[in-house]
């Protein structure tokens, strides 16, 4: 079975929705997380997945923590790296060493409405269709070359129910999308 290593940050719902469909044909080998107090290292002990966790705040250059998880990494035979609401941009360390094998997911249509409050602005830009997309991860803020997006039109819908579809999409494209992918590997 080929193994992901996801990283997040905070929540962890789209981590868990990764583990949770598993059975596509991957192997989520570790969680990687840079805040000690996220929730979804708490998900990550209920559904029985390794963890390596770091404080960014402790390390003066991200280089640095990179090299470490690189370090970690190192005999666990990952053939691609996930993101899941990691907010850390990587540095030429990481991105140079998994090169074309980082992807991440966003709640917007890129290149539409990047950055952390994307659902947010959309909303308050009136845009027609919402949707998420799935891209691979240069060194730019949710910039890089788009694997696939799914979008839908609304209308007279609150914040918040909008809010649940995207999420609801991402947590049913995103595990099919990394099975896509390690298959063409
Ligand atoms: C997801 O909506 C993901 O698209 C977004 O963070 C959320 C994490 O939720 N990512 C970005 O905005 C990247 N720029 P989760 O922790 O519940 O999976």
């Amino acid at each position: 079975m080929k193994k992901i290593a996801v990283f997040a940050s905070g929540n962890g719902s789209n981590f868990q929705a990764i583990v949770e469909n598993s059975h596509l044909g991957y192997e989520v080998d570790v969680l990687i997380c840079n805040r000690p107090n996220a929730y979804v290292l708490e998900r990550a002990k209920n559904l029985g997945i390794n963890t390596y966790v770091f404080d960014h705040k402790k390390y003066k250059d991200r280089r640095i923590y990179e090299r470490e998880i690189i370090e970690f990494l190192k005999d666990r035979d990952i053939k691609l790296i996930v993101l899941a609401g990691y907010m850390r941009l990587f540095s030429e360390v990481l991105l140079e060493k998994y090169d074309g094998r980082i992807i991440n997911l966003h709640p917007s249509l890129l290149p539409d409405f990047p950055g952390v409050r994307a659902i947010e602005d959309a909303y308050n830009a009136k845009a027609k269709e919402m949707g998420v997309t799935i891209f691979y991860v240069d060194s730019g803020i949710d910039t890089g070359d788009i694997i696939v997006q799914e979008g839908f039109v609304y209308e007279d819908e609150s914040l918040e129910d909008i809010e649940v579809k995207i999420h609801k999409l991402e947590h049913e494209l995103y595990p099919k999308t990394i099975k896509a992918i390690l298959e063409d590997m």
